[in-house]
């Protein structure tokens, strides 16, 4: 194995909070690369749009992990959670995929999701609320104390996890997911199991008395359709799908809005917009910069490059959605930007379950937000916000959001 490979993730602090620039560059040199991933894998990464297209859409690439570690692969770092948790449709392909992806639907009707806006829209104004009083006119941390716990509360909701118990897990998810590259650490480890011990409570608890959640659904399908590993890690995935990602677009959303006071102001007179400002928020901040884990099962040739048999896949989102050939003045954020299908999402069978969900948090979350906080700006320079998540690859979010949130109204 050559070492000559350019290291892709893990990046310095520069780079890791702004790493758009060095998207550009490496997609200019080649849209189909090989590299060598920080946790020392090789991997195919995927920066253009029409191959990151293609790549996400292909059958022959596979995301079936488990046969990827069996297999000895070597293409992935075991890391965590581990094979307990890795029976989920995002780590499987069809027929698998297709029979858990249609269970975990029935909590995604547009019908169930819409009806979770009052609910959606009280727990935005109560934690608004909380940080008013918070804060006082005094710098306030709406990553902790808005952007992480709203949809920390709307996933606990769907599931019906019971209110006494979300503190708890919401810290252990906390230290689970600050990242970190190579061996996972003690207290992740730790945390891991707690989660493990817990969601297998709460499972034998719908048992005994089911409710009208999404844990009671599963658990009821889960004598003939689903294993009890299959269980544990949809419950698991939908967690952590479910929430880092969401907390990052609201972060990473406001700050984008913050450099851009005239398209703050625009929203703010016309919330009507926010749909399409969304989508543009999700395309030009990158909350999951990187699609999740993907295999070659055969030789494939993505983009004119051909990529043999047994390789990692890594499709760069952050990039193909920045790709000038796709999007014109990529690098400008344009809340009334032509849609043009951007894969923030993701794309094909994969494509992410709770985008309406997803979309529906954002919108509220924004509206509220921008609504009665007309005056919201940074507490510190810009320079000293910071962005992190271990390697970098699959989440891209804020570790604090200082602000001031400035006169501002009670429940609008
Ligand atoms: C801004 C918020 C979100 C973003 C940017 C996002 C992004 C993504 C992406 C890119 C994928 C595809 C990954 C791949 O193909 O490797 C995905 C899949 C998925 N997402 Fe999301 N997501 C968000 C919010 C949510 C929410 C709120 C939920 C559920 C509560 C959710 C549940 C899922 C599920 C279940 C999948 C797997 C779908 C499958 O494998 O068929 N996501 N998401």
């Amino acid at each position: 194995m050559t070492d000559t490979l350019a290291t892709w993730g893990g990046w310095e602090p520069a780079i890791r909070d702004d790493p758009f620039g060095h998207f550009a560059e490496a997609r200019t040199r080649c849209p189909v690369q090989r590299v060598r991933l920080a946790d020392g894998h090789p991997a195919w990464v995927v920066l253009g749009y029409d191959a990151a297209r293609q790549a996400l859409g292909d059958p022959r690439i596979s995301k079936d992990m488990l046969a990827a570690l069996e297999n000895d692969d070597d293409v992935v770092a075991e890391g965590l959670p581990g094979p307990e948790f890795s029976r989920h449709m995002l780590n499987v392909d069809p027929p698998d995929h297709t029979r858990l992806r249609r269970l975990v639907s029935r909590a995604f009707v547009p019908s169930r999701v819409a009806a979770l806006e009052p609910a959606i829209q009280g727990i935005a104004h109560a934690l608004l609320d909380e940080l008013d009083l918070a804060g006082a006119g005094a710098p306030v941390d709406l990553v902790e104390g808005y952007a992480y716990p709203l949809p920390f509360q709307v996933i606990g909701e769907l599931l019906g996890i019971p209110h006494a118990d979300r503190p708890d897990l919401h810290a252990w998810f906390g230290v689970l997911l600050t990242g970190w590259t190579g061996d996972p650490p003690a207290e992740a480890v730790e945390a891991s199991g707690k989660i493990v011990a817990y969601l297998r409570e709460l499972v034998d608890a719908k048992r005994r008395s089911p409710a009208d959640d999404l844990v009671s659904v599963l658990v009821a399908a889960s004598d003939d359709a689903l294993s009890t590993q299959e269980l544990l890690s949809s419950l698991f995935q939908l967690v952590v799908a479910g929430h880092d990602t969401t907390a990052s677009l609201i972060g990473n959303g406001v700050v984008a809005l913050l450099d851009q006071p005239g398209q703050f102001q625009a929203l703010r007179t016309d919330p009507g917009q926010l749909p399409g400002a969304i989508d543009e928020l999700i395309r030009f901040t990158a909350p999951v910069p990187h699609a999740t884990f993907r295999v070659t099962a055969e030789p494939v040739t993505v983009g004119g490059v051909q990529i043999p048999a047994h390789e990692q896949v890594l499709v760069c989102l952050g990039s193909a959605n920045r790709d000038p050939g796709r999007f014109p003045a990529p690098d400008v954020l344009d809340i009334g930007r032509k849609r043009g299908q951007n894969l923030g999402f993701g794309h094909g069978i994969h494509y992410c379950l709770g985008a309406p969900l997803a979309r529906l948090e954002a919108r509220v979350a924004f509206e509220a937000l921008l609504g009665r906080y007309p005056g919201l700006r940074l507490a510190a320079g810009r320079d000293a916000l910071t962005w992190a998540h271990g390697d970098g690859l699959v989440l891209r979010g804020l570790v604090s959001l200082p602000v001031i949130l400035g006169p501002g109204g009670r429940r609008g």
